[in-house]
């Protein structure tokens, strides 16, 4: 990945280090074992995620910093409290988090900045950077933009058509919804849709981004279609709408998973010279996929996730055929313990339903032998469904709202 783009542009602030701190749990089991001169084992693009996920070495490559003490210390002096996924460092990773809370500190407002390509079903990876999302909206009472970049799925893989993304499109609205956020601060944006609000903004962009800087930063190449090329300053445009809408220069905060990271990149390099602040960022990692190692969930492997729309069978049946940690029998369990940060029942246990207390006891019976994954197992298929059951409810309610979530009250057909 080609850092200048950062180092370059950033007077805010792009500070390299690499301390993520020592909590021997900090890691998902996406970090690779394997030696750190091996060579890249890890590809993250916005558009694929490959391999083991070395989230310390993506801190380096990128140029981002490391969620530390510090940025915890912050928190807990604005809200009183660090959220788990904080502590848990599954959000480890930040560009100007530091200048937004300061911001916070002094009475300033800020505003929200997430998305989704609509390319699948939601799955509860995808439901993380949401909640987390919403838990900001609710603390600092913040506006937030969602985007929802139909454009981009439909050009991204040369077999979608446009009527399973508008159809995608339908179905994730009705997630986000389901999510809870205030409908009176938060304004969802479909770029085919709302595009006559997001053109002027990209074009300004646009013109001041070189083909070589995003060939560089994309990954872009001869084969690429022109569609994606100038695709980038479309998802680029919500960080300056806060500002336009409030007739000054306003901080915005982007909740995301790291591979979005690119985007940001280059909206941080032209920012200041359109008189905006750099938008500011806060990375999350991946869930890990339920059956295999590495990589993390997806849309187009079914059985590598647990949907919002599963049944309860499924759900039961994913994450009973779960790839876990544990040894190839009992006994060999009992003998040398299972591998609980190689496993992702674990990680998932522990980001979404163990409190910290219960996940670090598990770890410790897990790896002693004690534990044996069909307990993990059977806890996590419980918990998935009976949060997948009442996630289902709410996002039935949804149906009745959307237009009350959208950006302007363009009628949509779906
Ligand atoms: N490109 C993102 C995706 O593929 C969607 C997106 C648009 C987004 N704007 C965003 C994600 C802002 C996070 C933050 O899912």
């Amino acid at each position: 990945m080609n850092k200048d783009s950062s180092n370059k542009l950033n007077s805010q602030s792009d500070r390299q280090t690499n301390n993520i701190g020592n909590n021997s749990l900090k890691d998902t089991c996406t970090a690779p074992r394997n030696n750190k001169n091996d060579g890249p084992s890890t590809m993250v693009t916005p558009w694929n995620v490959e391999g083991q996920v070395d989230y310390d070495r993506l801190i380096k490559e990128f140029g981002t910093q490391p969620i530390n003490s510090e940025i915890m210390e912050l928190f807990k002096k604005l809200t009183g409290e660090v959220h788990p996924l904080l502590k848990l460092h599954y959000f480890f990773s930040h560009r100007d988090l530091d200048f937004i809370l300061h911001k916070i500190e002094n009475g300033e407002k800020f505003y929200l900045y997430t998305g989704r390509g609509p390319s699948g079903m939601v799955h509860m990876g995808h439901l993380m950077p949401w909640m987390f999302t919403k838990y900001l909206q609710d603390k600092f009472g913040s506006k937030l933009l969602f985007q929802i970049t139909d454009d981009e799925k439909f050009l991204s893989s040369p077999d979608r058509t446009s009527e399973e993304i508008k159809r995608y499109t339908y179905e994730n609205i009705l997630d986000i919804i389901s999510i809870g956020f205030d409908p009176s601060n938060t304004k969802i944006i479909v770029d085919t849709i709302h595009i006559k609000h997001l053109y002027p903004i990209a074009l300004e962009i646009a013109k001041r981004i070189t083909f070589s800087t995003s060939k560089a930063v994309f990954g872009f190449s001869g084969s690429t279609n022109i569609g994606m090329i100038g695709f980038p300053p479309i998802q680029a445009a919500p960080c300056f709408i806060p500002s336009i809408i409030e007739g000054r220069p306003t901080p915005v905060l982007i909740p995301a998973a790291i591979d979005q990271d690119p985007y940001w990149r280059i909206t941080r390099d032209v920012a200041e010279r359109m008189g905006y602040y750099k938008p500011a960022q806060i990375h999350s990692k991946f869930l890990p996929s339920l059956n295999a190692t590495g990589g993390k969930m997806s849309s187009s492997k079914p059985e590598t996730a647990v949907f919002t729309t599963d049944e309860p069978e499924v759900i039961e049946k994913k994450v009973l055929g779960a790839y876990t940690g544990g040894q190839a029998t009992v006994a060999l369990q009992r003998l040398y313990g299972g591998n609980a940060l190689g496993c992702p029942v674990f990680w998932y246990l522990r980001y979404f339903f163990d409190d910290q207390k219960e996940s670090d006891e598990r770890f410790v019976r897990c790896i002693s032998g004690d534990l044996l994954c069909g307990e993990c197992k059977n806890d996590l298929a419980e918990e998935s469904k009976s949060f997948i059951t009442s996630l289902k409810r709410r996002r039935e309610k949804a149906k009745d709202s959307i237009q009350e979530y959208m950006y302007e009250n363009e009628p949509l057909e779906f």
